[in-house]
């Protein structure tokens, strides 16, 4: 029965077509959807509304401090592997070479749950080009989410 065969693979492949969603990983849209309003709400204020970074990021301010880096293509977010990206939003982050030791990067352990912490991830990696997004997956293999990340 070639037709009923054909058609079963028709199937198959719409289903995985569906599957892909925007962004080209299997299911991810409505965790997509979850870290957009997971950024907005808690990282735009620094990081700008499109991952834009604050102003003259890359110099120190007055304090001596580091700015929000920008999460789009113009920064170095891609270049972290997810197990490190994980480790920074839940713990927090300062640059060593800060002149204060306060962590400039707040710990959202407290706030978020991880797997909101895993979403705003996830959305972060919808700014990036499709050749940074291929380095960290490649990056990724070696230090993914850890298990409580679901
Ligand atoms: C109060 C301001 C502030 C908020 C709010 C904030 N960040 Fe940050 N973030 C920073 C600063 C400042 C740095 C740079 C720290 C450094 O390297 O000195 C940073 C660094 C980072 C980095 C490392 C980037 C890199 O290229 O190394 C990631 C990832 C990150 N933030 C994600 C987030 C996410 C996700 C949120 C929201 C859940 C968030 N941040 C909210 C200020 C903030």
């Amino acid at each position: 029965m070639p037709r009923v065969r054909i058609f079963v693979c028709m199937g198959w492949l719409a289903l995985a077509v569906t599957a892909q969603g925007a962004e080209g990983t299997p299911g991810q849209a409505p965790r997509i959807e979850t870290g957009r309003r997971v950024y907005e709400t808690h990282c735009a204020s620094c990081h700008g509304a499109q991952g834009e970074g604050a102003p003259n990021w890359q110099q120190p301010d007055v304090l001596g401090e580091l700015p929000a880096p920008p999460h789009d293509t113009e920064g170095h977010t891609w270049k972290h592997a997810d197990g490190m990206l994980y480790r920074i939003v839940r713990d927090g982050w300062r640059d060593p070479f800060n002149k204060t030791e306060r962590l400039t990067m707040p710990a959202f352990g407290q706030i978020l749950s991880p797997a909101e912490i895993r979403a705003v991830i996830d959305y972060l990696k919808t700014l990036w080009s499709p050749e940074q997004r291929r380095f960290q997956i490649e990056e990724s293999r070696k230090a993914p989410f850890p298990r409580e990340a679901g």
